[in-house]
């Protein structure tokens, strides 16, 4: 593998998936930096002309294989084999489980875990055509602790769990390692609906006080993109300020 690597983030346009973009953009000068966008774009724009010739938008729906297709054929074309995968697009829609849709449900589930399924799909084929990649797969806390009214998204992140693991195995031999990430809150991505003295209240129960930063994400999705980081594969990594 050439030292240029190329990294794929979905969601890029959201609240963490900007600053892992951008925190790749900052500390590795070779790297070329895709950003999934699928609706909202500003933020995602906005960094890309910063970085010009370094960082592009990238449209990707991540529902749809079609869409993984063409953005990895287009990153191979456009800069060489995709390198790095950073599968965080992902939304919830909180229900009780007794008044929860079938479609709230599937929604969650095709967002957040069919999803990743797709993308590590489509990665892996230049990643073992190259024999190197990288795949980092944001889950959440909700797989291994979850609240009431997330069945759906505790689920689908609990799948990307158990995805990340057993790919794991299948890669360990083959240059590509695969690893989760399960953050508790992030600053400035409140979940839906919360009131102020709810917030509040959760940042009291965290030992630390506070949420994680998407900066203190972000530096963590880096090292495991990272060539260092060629034993840890296969982890799922709590970022809670030792909540639990
Ligand atoms: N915020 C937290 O406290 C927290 C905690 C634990 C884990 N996480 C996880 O961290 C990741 C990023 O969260 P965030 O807080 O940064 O969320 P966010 O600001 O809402 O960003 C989510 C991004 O995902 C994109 N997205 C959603 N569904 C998509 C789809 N079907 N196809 C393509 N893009 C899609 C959104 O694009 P559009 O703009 O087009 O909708 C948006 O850019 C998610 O996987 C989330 O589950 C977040």
């Amino acid at each position: 593998m050439s030292d240029q690597r190329r990294i794929l983030i979905t969601g890029a346009n959201g609240v963490l998936g900007c600053v892992v973009a951008r925190h790749f953009l900052e500390r590795d000068p070779d790297c070329r930096v895709f950003l999934g966008v699928r609706e909202k774009r500003d933020d995602a724009e906005a960094l890309a002309s910063c970085h010009a010739g370094r960082a592009f938008l990238c449209p990707l729906e991540v529902t749809r294989a079609d869409d993984w297709q063409e953005a990895v054929a287009r990153i191979e074309a456009e800069a060489g084999p995709l390198s790095v995968l950073v599968n965080n697009a992902g939304c919830h829609d909180d229900a009780l489980l007794a008044h929860m849709t079938g479609g709230q449900w599937a929604r969650v589930l095709d967002a957040n875990l069919n999803a990743v399924f797709l993308g590590c799909q489509a990665a892996l084929q230049p990643m073992l055509r190259e024999r190197w990649g990288r795949i980092i797969n944001i889950a959440s806390l909700s797989a291994l602790h979850p609240p009431a009214g997330q069945t759906n998204y505790a689920a689908a992140k609990a799948g990307v769990i158990g995805l990340t693991q057993s790919l794991a195995k299948e890669t360990a031999r083959l240059g590509i390692t695969v690893n989760a990430l399960c953050p508790g809150h992030i600053e400035g991505a409140p979940p839906a609906g919360w009131s102020v003295e709810q917030l509040q209240a959760a940042r009291r129960q965290t030992p630390m006080r506070r949420f994680a930063r998407p900066e203190e994400i972000a530096a963590v999705v880096f090292f495991l993109a990272s060539r260092e980081a060629s034993y840890m594969t296969g982890a799922a990594l709590k970022l809670d300020g030792a909540l639990v």
